[in-house]
Formats: C-alpha cells, sequence, structure tokens
C-alpha cells in the first residue's frame, strides 16, 4: 500500500494496529508514524515496533494520508479540533473509539472523510473481529483501505452505524464472556482432579479449536454439536445439563445488555 498511515495515540490498540499493518507487509515501518503523550510510550513504540512516534498530533496529521484516531473517545474532540487546519478533505481520517458517532465527527471537522470502526480486544493478537461504517464522504476506495488495515488484525465486517451497539454488545463485548467460559470449563477440569494450567489450557485450545471448526467448515454450529453428541455418549449429557442450566438464554441476554448499555451511552 503506498500510503502513509499515522496513528493518533499509540495505546494498545494503535500498537495491535501497527503490529497487524506491518507483520502482513501493507506498510514498511517508515510509511507509518503515531503520536501519544509521555516520552514513555514513544520510547516503547520507537524502540519496541520501530515506527517514529511525535509528542505532538500536528505533524501526524499533515504527514499522513490516512489518520487512525486512537485516543479514549473522551480526547477525540480535542485532537481534531486542535488540529482542525492541518485535517485536508483528502485525507480519510478511521476512528476506532468506542461510542463517537459519525455525526459527531463529521460536526468536528465538516466535509472531511470519516470511517468508524468498531474493534475488539482480540486485535492485539491478530484475531480480532471488527466493523466499519463510512461516513458521508467516504468512497468505496476508502473502504477498501479500511478493510485492508482491519484485516490485518482479524476479520472485518462492514455494517450501517445503526448496527454498532449490537456488535459491541456481540464482537465488543463478549471476549470477556469467552475468557470467562475458559475459566469456568478449566474449574470443571480442575475439579475432576486436572492440574488448573493443564485445565486453562485444554479449555482454550478447545475454544480457539471450535471456532476455527466453525469458520473453516462453514457448517452451523449446532450441526456440529450434534456431529459430537454420540446417542448415549458423554457429550450430550454435558449438553443435557447446559440446556437445564440456560446456557443460550444467558448468552442471549448478556449481548442484549451490553448493546443497550453501548445505546445509552453514545447519546449525544
Ligand atoms: N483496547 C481495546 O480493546 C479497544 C476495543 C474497542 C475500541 N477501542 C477504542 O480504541 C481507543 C484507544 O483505546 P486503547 O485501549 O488503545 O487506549 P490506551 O491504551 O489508553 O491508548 C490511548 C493512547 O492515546 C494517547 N493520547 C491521549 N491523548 C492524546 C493526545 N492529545 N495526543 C496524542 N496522543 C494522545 C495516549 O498517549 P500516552 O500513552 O502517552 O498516554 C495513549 O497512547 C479508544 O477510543 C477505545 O474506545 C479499544
Amino acid at each position: 500500500m503506498s500510503m502513509r498511515i499515522g496513528f493518533i495515540g499509540a495505546g494498545k490498540m494503535a500498537t495491535a494496529m501497527m503490529e497487524g499493518i506491518i507483520a502482513k507487509s501493507l506498510c514498511a515501518k517508515d510509511d507509518i508514524i503515531a503520536c501519544c503523550r509521555t516520552e514513555s510510550t514513544k520510547k516503547r513504540v520507537e524502540e519496541g515496533i520501530g515506527v517514529e512516534c511525535f509528542l505532538d498530533a500536528k505533524p501526524v496529521f499533515e504527514g499522513s494520508d490516512v489518520i487512525i484516531i486512537a485516543v479514549k473517545p473522551n480526547q477525540v474532540k480535542d485532537v481534531l479540533v486542535t488540529n482542525i487546519e492541518a485535517i485536508t478533505t483528502k485525507k480519510l481520517i478511521i476512528s476506532v473509539a468506542a461510542g463517537v458517532k459519525i455525526s459527531t465527527l463529521e460536526k468536528y471537522v465538516p466535509d472531511c472523510k470519516f470511517v468508524r470502526v468498531m474493534p475488539n480486544v482480540c486485535s492485539t493478537v491478530l484475531e480480532g473481529a471488527s466493523s466499519f461504517t463510512l461516513g458521508t464522504n467516504a468512497t468505496r476506495e476508502d473502504a477498501a483501505i479500511v478493510e485492508s488495515i482491519l484485516n490485518a488484525i482479524g476479520m472485518s465486517f462492514e455494517i450501517s452505524e445503526d448496527k454498532i451497539d449490537a456488535v459491541t454488545g456481540l464482537s465488543g463485548s463478549s471476549p470477556a464472556y469467552m475468557f470467562m467460559v475458559i475459566d469456568a470449563l478449566a474449574d470443571g477440569g480442575v475439579l475432576m482432579g486436572l492440574p488448573r494450567d493443564l485445565a486453562l489450557r485444554l479449555a482454550a485450545q478447545t475454544m480457539l479449536g471450535s471456532a476455527k471448526t466453525y469458520l473453516e467448515t462453514g457448517l452451523h454450529p449446532d450441526v456440529l454439536k450434534d456431529s459430537v453428541c454420540s446417542p448415549g455418549g458423554t457429550t450430550i449429557e454435558g449438553v443435557k445439563v447446559l440446556e437445564e442450566s440456560n446456557l443460550r438464554a444467558a448468552l442471549i441476554n448478556a449481548v442484549k445488555a451490553s448493546a443497550v448499555k453501548s445505546k445509552e451511552m453514545s447519546k449525544d
């Protein structure tokens, strides 16, 4: 990709994105720049990732074609408004800030090309699930750029902005639920006599393998579940317990609760 990508903010999400872009050779290190507030972050980015990092956002806005806003949501207004003169309408601005609507971004910098992204924490190990939504002035070419960046840190899906709270409830929040499932499965293993470390690793690898099996076969999860439940066997005994314990309803309600909270929090 022959363009310069600039990061406003160099924390967890920006670091994941920089590492993904470099690992997938989307851009050379020299074509990426970043900024942050503290010397310690600057040192980590420059020495750890090999990307030039400024203590000022202006050179990043001025020196990049694609700018990724990766500061906390309450810092977005300040970085955009303070640097408004360096933002031309040719630049593509990608915001990963949770809860900051496209209409809000377009109010801060009118006529600019914005894309709103909802990544998740698994982006930090390059297995993220991200959604993106084009702003009023962003083009299909911009969508292709965003997709290539997000696909470097996992998978991406284009959605309309009215779906973003549902995405937040599902892929945004469910890494926490999945960590709880891994922990609980490991507790089951420990209860039945396995050492804790082994139980945790067995549980995690089983979750990873199950997800991969679904993604690679494309078979419906119910078909895959049925395929491992032998008549009168061990697995169907466990399935019965999960159905009696309302596992499905609990997960459905968890996604709903998170989506409802996301909607409440992103009100103007
Ligand atoms: N982490 C996730 O899993 C995740 C998931 C979904 C969405 N997001 C979104 O991603 C964004 C970043 O989250 P994060 O977890 O990466 O946060 P983070 O680790 O706290 O990073 C924030 C970064 O912003 C920098 N910063 C703050 N004010 C700045 C300014 N005025 N100019 C330049 N840099 C500035 C900070 O610099 P210093 O390091 O020097 O303080 C820090 O590097 C948030 O809006 C969040 O909603 C994150």
